[in-house]
């Protein structure tokens, strides 16, 4: 199965673009495999707190941590350098994993292409950038940058035009055009393209958005001749993910939130437009233990089913949306019409953002916490900066459970701003700010839900801070978000 798409003749269990399935018979299905899954992650069969916060990492399974630990404790060594049976065991392991990340992504031709291990997604972009799109870029040429992706997806593409503005070369930056949903607008991309533009950068999966961007559409928008990067950062691991099928030229992606350690990454080549991709420089020692992690978690993700991964995480980001979207105060950000369970437009990855009508996210995020449910809570790093404002993201892996997204929408809808009898301001309260608002979070155990009362903090450099009237709450102070809130798409793309 493709993003979007199902393998011919096998279980369309995630259904398509135009036959969505019903996500509880779905989960139904798959309820005893997901059962199963669940056990191998021993960090949550131990927690007693939710963990809905996958998009910004993974959490590991059984088999990848003892890969680890097998590896560390049996045959470490260099790779690439040595003569003796532990580096030669393990320059084979870097070669054979090149493999398996060339048959992750469904590869035509890993003959002629490249698999290179970096550190993560942020610094596979800038190579391609700093490494390999400086010197095929001329005088006038222009490149595609999806400015309201993830940063990791436009500063480098930046630094590339500002690298190249020292040596006297101009490169013309195009903000790639978003329809109202959030989606891309291919229509308008077609209209900004000419025989000058050589790339454009992509992102598979949205992350704040959290739908897959049709970027299978975009090859046939640009022609054969424009190189096309994608950031598969939140896709590699949740989904198949076919360069055949996308018929794209780099991808980038991080082992951390593919079931693999933190610190590996990949920068995949297909070395079929333009020149070869070398990496500049001397490479140093390769993570090898990142290498070891991220062979077995692609043997992981083989073994359990991309494609149930993928139908599991859909269904229950379905649940997740629907159960959000019935609470009074909340807007979910993306595209609206995609909402309803039966949409059959952009159906989401199992990755929801939403806001609090009066609520700052930040307040919000440690109301959760205080329930013991793990979101992410801020702009996630989104680019166009000024265009969007804190918000709560909730994304969630094939360990997550219906029963824990049900304890999930049990909390933000009950979760009241407006202060209450239990906390006041007074000095010294531990707090110090310069113009900066704060919150207290009560987090009273008695029979109530938590409030949130706001203040503005005294004058610059005074202590006060806020108190506790009653013993019996728990009140924190914490920085209160200040951005300007996002405008919230209504419209759903084509
Ligand atoms: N890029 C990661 C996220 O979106 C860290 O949370």
């Amino acid at each position: 199965m493709t993003a979007g798409g199902s393998t011919p003749g096998g279980p369309n269990l995630a259904g398509g673009a135009d036959c969505p399935r019903d996500p509880d018979r779905v989960l139904a299905e798959l309820a005893g495999w997901q059962r199963q899954v669940r056990a191998q992650f021993p960090i949550l069969v131990a927690a007693d707190q939710v963990y809905l916060d996958s998009a910004a990492t993974s959490q590991k399974p059984q088999a990848v941590l003892d890969a680890v630990v097998g590896y560390l404790t049996g045959s470490n060594a260099n790779a690439g350098r040595g003569a003796y049976r532990w580096a030669s065991q393990t320059t084979a392991m870097v070669r054979r994993c090149r493999g398996r990340v060339a048959d992750l992504l469904d590869d035509p031709d890993p003959q002629r292409s490249g698999v290179h291990f970096v550190s993560g997604t942020t610094e596979a972009l800038r190579r391609v950038a700093l490494d390999w799109l400086v010197d095929t870029l001329a005088d006038g040429d222009e490149i595609v940058v999806p400015v309201a992706d993830h940063m990791a997806n436009v500063t480098p593409w930046r630094e590339a035009c500002g690298a190249l503005a020292k040596r006297g070369v101009t490169v013309r930056l195009i903000d790639m055009p978003y329809q109202p949903s959030g989606d891309y607008d291919v229509a308008a991309l077609a209209g900004l393209l000419d025989e000058r533009t050589r790339l454009v950068a992509l992102t598979h999966v949205h992350h704040v958005y959290g739908v897959d961007l049709n970027v299978h559409r975009i090859r046939r928008i640009v022609g054969d001749d424009v190189v096309i990067c994608l950031d598969a950062a939140q896709s590699v691991g949740h989904l198949p993910v076919s360069v055949r099928d996308l018929d794209v030229d780099f991808v980038a992606f991080s082992g951390h939130k593919a079931m693999a350690l933190p610190g590996i990454g990949v920068l995949w080549a297909r070395n079929a437009r333009g020149p070869r991709y070398v990496h500049r420089g001397w490479d140093g020692s390769p993570n090898t233990a990142g290498v070891v992690s991220l062979e077995a978690a692609i043997d992981w993700l083989d073994a359990t089913g991309l494609e149930r991964i993928a139908a599991w995480t859909v269904a229950l980001g379905a649940r997740l949306t629907d159960g959000l979207r019935r609470l009074p105060g909340i807007e979910i950000l993306g595209c609206q019409t995609s909402l309803a369970l039966d949409s059959t437009v952009q159906r989401r990855q199992g990755l929801v953002t939403f806001r609090h009508a009066a609520m700052s996210a930040t307040d919000l995020g440690f109301v959760l916490a205080e329930h013991g449910l793990m979101v992410r809570a801020d702009a996630h790093c989104q680019g166009a900066a000024g265009e969007h404002d804190a918000s709560v993201r909730a994304s969630l892996h094939a360990y997550t459970t219906v029963a824990e997204i049900d304890r999930f929408l049990a909390v933000p809808g009950r979760a009241q701003p407006g202060g209450g009898p239990d906390c006041a301001p007074q000095a010294p309260g531990g707090v110090t700010g310069r113009d900066r608002r704060w919150s207290v979070v009560t987090a009273s155990r008695v029979g109530r839900w938590p409030v949130v009362s706001s203040g503005r903090s005294p004058a610059p450099g005074s202590t006060a801070g806020w108190w506790c009237r009653r013993p019996a709450a728990r009140c924190r102070c914490i920085p209160r978000s200040t951005g300007r809130h996002l405008r919230v798409p209504r419209r759903c793309g084509s």
